[in-house]
């Protein structure tokens, strides 16, 4: 019998692991990065901005950010192997299983791809946060049989991922939108899979193993590929009227609401609440507030039935939508925003590591006497 362990299941408030980047106040809904709280950050700052203060500690001064900006935009193109590679998946392939692809492709062509030093570990984390915008939107045209939309020089982060996306000039007001979804989504603590990106760096493992380590754990519907469900959701539902309908029915056959509870966030997750401004603004000036009246008619009727509050991936649905990313991208473009926060604790894991190697508690027979084969 092995010895006995303290089983946490689910790890539940298990504290992993030091970090400087994220404090995540679950009982009073508070989310700062590096102190700078989110809601300032989201409303006011840039994506670049914020992958600026997570990687090197400091929101950047004006000359700082055109030069960080300028080595962005630089890093944006992917190989052409990698647009030859995407054209050999079938049309049907699941955008985040083509993402980790691109992820393990991308480190083979990285000059820095097995230097872990820090030095190495910030020029990858700027290429590979560059580099998977330009390879979630070419991927996408690749399999609607359109040719991809070479990055821009002249538009920031979040306004070149929609103009690669659609080949359009995106609208101001869907710029603001989706780079504080982006800034929302960048950095969340030891969540699954940056706890992922984190257990596999301890290995020390590179940048590009951890990420696409990463965007296996973000795939699932209990973490980023909860916002999928949430759009899929809202069109099941169809018109806000059959949403008390829906209610009724979801909770008596025990159905689990997707964009609803939180491990950590009991009272409240402080993204949802600027997510919510953000997606009735988007909704209402692209024609389709119903998306959104349909949201805050689902939230209000489950909260009050069962208690349960939205998380991040919530209102980030009808946001998306009404934006005009397709749903089965909402998960590449959480991807695409947690780039930031991954990169910065793997570069974090690497400053101060040791090997993460949790016990397990064994359930199984006891110690039972081996029978060769042609006895069994
Ligand atoms: N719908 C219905 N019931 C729920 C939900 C939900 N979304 N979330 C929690 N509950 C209920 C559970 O049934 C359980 O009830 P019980 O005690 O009567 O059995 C209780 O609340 C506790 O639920 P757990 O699953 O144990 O809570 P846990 O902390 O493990 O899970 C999680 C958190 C996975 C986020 C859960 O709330 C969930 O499945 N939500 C839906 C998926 C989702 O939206 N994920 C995105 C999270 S945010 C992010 O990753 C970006």
């Amino acid at each position: 019998m092995a010895e006995q362990s303290g089983l946490i299941k689910g790890l539940e408030g298990v504290v992993a692991a030091e970090t400087a980047l994220c404090d995540l106040d679950g009982a009073n809904g508070r989310l700062a990065y590096r102190g700078y709280d989110i809601d300032e950050l989201a409303r006011q700052a840039s994506y670049e901005e914020v992958a600026h203060l997570l990687w090197r500690g400091e929101l950047p001064t004006r000359a700082q950010l055109d030069g960080f900006c300028a080595e962005l935009t630089a890093a944006r193109p992917i190989p052409d192997q990698l647009l030859a590679a995407f054209r050999l998946l079938p049309k049907k392939a699941d955008p985040m299983r083509a993402l980790q692809m691109a992820t393990a492709m991308l480190g083979t062509f990285d000059p820095d791809a097995t230097d872990n030093s820090q030095e190495a570990n910030l020029r990858k984390a700027l290429r590979l946060t560059s580099q998977l915008a330009t390879a979630i939107c070419a991927h996408h045209r690749i399999r609607l049989g359109q040719e991809p939309v070479p990055p821009s020089k002249d538009l920031g982060h979040a306004a070149d991922f929609l103009f690669m996306l659609t080949g359009e000039r995106p609208s101001a007001v869907n710029v603001r939108a989706f780079d504080a979804g982006l800034i929302l989504y960048a950095e969340h603590e030891l969540n699954a899979s940056t706890f992922t990106t984190r257990v596999i760096t301890s290995t020390l493992s590179d940048m590009h193993s951890a990420v696409a380590g990463g965007i296996g754990a973000m795939k699932g519907p209990l973490h980023g590929g909860a916002g999928e469900a949430v759009m899929l959701t809202l069109k099941e539902i169809g018109q806000v009227e059959n949403v008390d309908a829906f209610v009724e029915k979801a909770l008596a056959a025990k159905r689990r609401l997707m964009g609803f509870g939180h491990r950590v966030y009991r009272g409240g997750d402080p993204r949802q609440v600027i997510l919510r401004d953000l997606a009735e603004a988007a909704c209402r000036q692209s024609g389709q507030g119903m998306w959104y009246e349909m949201a805050v008619r689902l939230h209000e009727r489950v909260n009050r039935a069962k208690g349960l509050i939205p998380n991040v991936d919530f209102y980030s649905a009808p946001l998306f939508y009404s934006i005009g990313i397709p749903v089965d991208l909402f998960t590449p473009v959480i991807v695409a925003g947690r780039m930031a926060g991954w990169t910065a604790h793997i570069i974090e894991q690497h400053q101060d590591n040791r090997l993460i190697r949790p016990r397990g508690q064994y359930t199984g027979p006891g110690r039972r006497l081996f029978v060769p084969l042609d006895r069994r």
